[in-house]
Formats: structure tokens, C-alpha cells, sequence
């Protein structure tokens, strides 16, 4: 059996007769399948426990939070194999504790309120395979490595080093959060997982099968991007925003490295390094995108590749064929030489953003 213990925020404020009427339906819909648990309301905030078979668990949890009167919700704790319940008797027995103001049911708000938000911090800080491990019950440090196919891709701003030393470093932080941001929610959006960040620099994988949808969340980010340079006064750092992106696909390592100190749930191995590689090449071959073999081979979709050529990569023995795409989004790009050479067109040789005036764009 498994037990969930969640707690969660709602989307707006809920009547006594909405909030009792999820009782009912709750405890009518657990009651059929074997539920029991509690469910407490404590003025905008929800607590529950929930036990049960484990797939009836998992059916139910992922209904309720699909539910849109939750805005947020945080498992606190997932255990499996349990063999006794806590609520053997209850369906789901629902209270409602924010009928009266009694200063410990005040108490109870904060604590709760202090808990979500304590999640809300920790989940943005923790890799999301870690974050599914813990929502199934899994302890993350207890799971073997295991040799794994993944689409990998690199993902890193042009000229990074050189940029964040002629700009104000407020300018700075506000560019690569906006780039992170825009390359994370398009990768998430497209199915991928956003396995770190190393600076100015996005690792992320895809599932073998999603090559179509790693290719369109590429040329996604490059629109978005482009958009963003498009938006900006044109002596903001923004305005020189250009990413190269490596993808292979093939075998890694997924599993937990580290020390006692810090550990990653992450991928390692050839693959790993292709991608790395190839996102530094974007730069030599003057486009964006560089893709493996494998990863045209994995895509069913009609993609324009084009063979930039067989190309020695740094740390192979023999030369490997190169391949980009053949799309206008990719002909914006700029590499280190072509970006410096335009800031300086654009904004003299003096630091961006403290002389330069912020005229509008155009
Ligand atoms: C805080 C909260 C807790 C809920 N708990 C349960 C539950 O334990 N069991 C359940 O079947 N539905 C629960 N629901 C309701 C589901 O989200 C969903 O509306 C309901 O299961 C649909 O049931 P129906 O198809 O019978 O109308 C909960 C909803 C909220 C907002």
C-alpha cells in the first residue's frame, strides 16, 4: 500500500459548501476504490493524507492535482509498502478548521502557509528527477546508476565572458535569468528535462523517441530569443542575446555522482560530451544548431537537415558528420567575432547600459 501526505494552495477562496462538497464526492469516490485519509482546509490552504492500493494512489493523486481549484500542491511525503493505515476508517474524513478564528487555528494557517512556501523554494532549487523520485515514494540516493538511451543538448549564450564584463552586472543577472527561463519553460514545454545549469549554460535531455520534439523545441528557443533581441533598446545587453545548441542522442549514465557534500541525479558519457562539443562548434560553423547523426537518424519528422560536413571534434579519434538545419531562424546567428564586432557598431567602445542612452529600439 502507499501513503501521500500533500499539502496545497487554492486557485481562489472556497466556500463551506464547495469546500464540503469535495468532502462528499472525496469520501463517495475513495470509499469505491479502497481510499482512506483525511482531508483538512485551513482557510486557503488544503492538507491531506491519502492511503491505498498503489495504483489507485497514483490514478486518484493525479486527479486531484489536475483539479483546477488547487493553484499549487507539494507532496510532503510518499511513502510505499506501508502495511498499516492511519485513518483505517475514513473514506476521506474532511474538516474544515477556518470556521472559527481561534488563535491556534491562526497558528496552524502559518505553519502550513510557511510549509508550502518552503517548498515552493526547495522544488525550484531541486532537479525534477529528483522531484519525481520523491513524489513516488523513492528515496533519489537510493537508486543505482543505469545505462540509459537520451537525447542530450547543450545550450549556452554566445560570448558570455566577454558580455558580462562590459555590462553592468544588475543587466547581467537579469539577461541570463530571462535566457535560462525562456530556454527551460521551451525545452519543458516540448517534453524535454532541464537536468542543470553550469553558468550561463543549460544542460537538458530528452527520451530516445523525442527527436522530433527536441529539433522543434531548438528552433522554438531561437524564435524566442530572437524575439527578445527584436524587444530590446538597442544598447541592452539583451539586444545581443544569441545561443548556440548542441544535441546528440545515444547511450548515457543516469544516475546520482557527487560527494557527501553535493550530489546530481544527472546523465554522463559520450553522449554527453558529443553535445558539449557540438554546442561549442556552433560557433566554427556560423550556425546555432549542431546536430549528431543519430539524432537526424531519430527524427520522423521532415526536418531541412543540411551536412555541415565531417568535422574532428575535440576528444574524437576520427572526424563525424555535422549536421544543422536549413531554416531563416538559424541565419540571425552571430558568433563571438561577428557579436563583438556589432556592439561595438552599436554602441561605440563605451560600457553598454552606464553611457549609451536607452533609446528605443529601432
Ligand atoms: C483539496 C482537494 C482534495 C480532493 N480529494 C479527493 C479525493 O480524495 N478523492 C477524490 O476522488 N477526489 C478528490 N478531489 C476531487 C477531485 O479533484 C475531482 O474533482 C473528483 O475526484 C471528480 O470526481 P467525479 O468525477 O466523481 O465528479 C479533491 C479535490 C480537492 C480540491
Amino acid at each position: 500500500m502507499k501513503r501521500i501526505i500533500y499539502i496545497s494552495t487554492v486557485n481562489r477562496h472556497l466556500s463551506e459548501e464547495e469546500v464540503e462538497s469535495i468532502g462528499q464526492i472525496s469520501a463517495r469516490n475513495n470509499h469505491e476504490v479502497g481510499i482512506t485519509g483525511v482531508l483538512i482546509a485551513v482557510h486557503d490552504y488544503f492538507f491531506q493524507v491519502l492511503e491505498g492500493d498503489e495504483d489507485t494512489i497514483a490514478n486518484v493523486v493525479e486527479r486531484i492535482r489536475r483539479d483546477p481549484r488547487h493553484r499549487d500542491m507539494h507532496i510532503l511525503k510518499a511513502e510505499t509498502g506501508i502495511s498499516e493505515r492511519l485513518f483505517p476508517k475514513w473514506s476521506m474524513r474532511t474538516i474544515r478548521l477556518a470556521k472559527s478564528g481561534d488563535v491556534i487555528l491562526q497558528a496552524i494557517r502559518n505553519l502550513l502557509q510557511n510549509i508550502a512556501q518552503s517548498h515552493r523554494i526547495i522544488e525550484r532549487y531541486t532537479q525534477p528527477s529528483v522531484l519525481k523520485f520523491l513524489t513516488e515514494g523513492i528515496n533519489p540516493l537510493t537508486v543505482p546508476p543505469r545505462k540509459t538511451e537520451k537525447i542530450v543538448l547543450f545550450c549556452d549564450m554566445v560570448g558570455f565572458s566577454y558580455l558580462s564584463d562590459l555590462f553592468p552586472v544588475e543587466e547581467v543577472a537579469d539577461v541570463v535569468n530571462a535566457f535560462l527561463e525562456v530556454c527551460s519553460i521551451t525545452l519543458v514545454e516540448h517534453g524535454g528535462v532541464v537536468a542543470k545549469y553550469v553558468g550561463d549554460c543549460i544542460i537538458a535531455y530528452f527520451e530516445e523517441g523525442q527527436a522530433d520534439e527536441c529539433i522543434a523545441a531548438c528552433l522554438e528557443i531561437l524564435r524566442r530569443i530572437s524575439e527578445m533581441r527584436r524587444n530590446t533598446h538597442n544598447c541592452h545587453l539583451m539586444k545581443f542575446l544569441y545561443c548556440g545548441i548542441g544535441v546528440a542522442a545515444g547511450t548515457v549514465i543516469e544516475g546520482n555522482f557527487g560527494s557527501s557534500v553535493k550530489m546530481d541525479y544527472t546523465v554522463l558519457g559520450g553522449t554527453v560530451n558529443l553535445a558539449a562539443r557540438l554546442e561549442a562548434l556552433t560557433h566554427e560553423i556560423a550556425k546555432p544548431i549542431a546536430l549528431s547523426k543519430s539524432v537526424m537518424e531519430g527524427a520522423s519528422r521532415p526536418w531541412p537537415f543540411a551536412l555541415v560536413g565531417d568535422l574532428q571534434l575535440k576528444g574524437s579519434s576520427r572526424p563525424c558528420p555535422v549536421y544543422t538545419l536549413d531554416h531563416p531562424l538559424l541565419d540571425e546567428f552571430k558568433g563571438h567575432t561577428d557579436l563583438v564586432e556589432e556592439m561595438r557598431q552599436v554602441c561605440g567602445d563605451g560600457v553598454c547600459g552606464v553611457v549609451c542612452p536607452q533609446t528605443p529600439n529601432g
